[in-house]
């Protein structure tokens, strides 16, 4: 595992799309997995500044997004699909039909799931798979206590992530409580992982998550297993490291 220590938001925004677009230059046809979240935000702007000094090229990249909301319509301001689009795809020369994000309103989960892991596989699995870090470890919509060895399923969203996500609607009645996500064996089948985090409140589980025991309580955990795992956080969320962590 790699730790690279940023200054702050900024740093580290600008560290990530640093390693993404390493990945893009050196495999222009390479799959990118995708998160949503406030802590890419400033990694999708820094790589939409370089394509737009020409740096970049996304003509050839595939997408396959963590996960997304159950029930919510592609349309909905608070699906994934609509984030990955206005945060991100429609500032880039990506062809759309090469993004791929699990079907919220498709009702049969079983073969929801099915359908994005084949996704996946076809793709011949995720190059770069780039995860924020939830507040109770989970990566994805991984809850803690979640086997270990899920494909794409659906779950049932912790109070805390509910709570958590609230932020961005109009009352937490309206969060939905499912989405279906990529599972930790998906995310693990990854070639490469890149781990970013920032802030405060992310210190003590990302302590956890890169220091403590292996354990499905703290789903992050698992990503001490991965061979290829790059984490970049700022020194907020670094806060609970010292220097003989790592
Ligand atoms: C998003 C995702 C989640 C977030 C996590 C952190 O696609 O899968 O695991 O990465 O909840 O969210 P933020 O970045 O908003 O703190």
């Amino acid at each position: 595992m790699r730790l690279y220590r940023a200054k702050d938001y900024k740093d580290m925004s600008r560290k990530a799309a640093n390693i993404i677009s390493a990945q893009v230059i050196m495999k222009p046809n390479c799959v990118l997995g995708l998160a949503t979240g406030s802590t890419p935000i400033g990694t999708y702007q820094q790589l939409i500044e370089w394509y737009r000094k020409g740096d970049l090229d996304f003509s050839e990249v595939h997408t396959a997004n963590l996960d997304e909301y159950r029930g919510l319509t592609k349309d909905n301001d608070q699906s994934y699909y609509y984030f990955m689009y206005h945060n991100f795809f429609k500032d880039i020369n990506i062809d759309m039909a090469n993004t791929n994000i699990p079907d919220g309103m498709n009702p049969d989960s079983a073969a929801e799931a099915a359908r994005y892991d084949q996704v996946i596989r076809d793709l011949g699995g995720v190059d770069l798979q780039l995860l924020g870090l939830g507040h109770n470890g989970h990566i994805g919509f991984n809850e803690p206590e979640e086997a270990f060895e899920k494909g794409t399923h659906c779950v049932d969203l912790q109070p805390s992530t509910i709570e958590a996500n609230k932020r961005f609607f109009a009352s937490i009645d309206d969060v939905p409580k499912q989405a279906y996500t990529m599972g930790i064996k998906t995310i693990m089948q990854a070639k490469k992982i890149l781990l970013i985090a920032s802030g405060e409140d992310k210190a003590q589980i990302l302590h956890e998550a890169l220091c403590g025991p292996v354990t499905p309580h703290v789903p992050a955990s698992i990503l001490q297993m991965h061979n290829d795992v790059t984490v970049v956080a700022d020194e907020a969320a670094l806060s609970k490291f010292d220097k003989f962590d790592l």
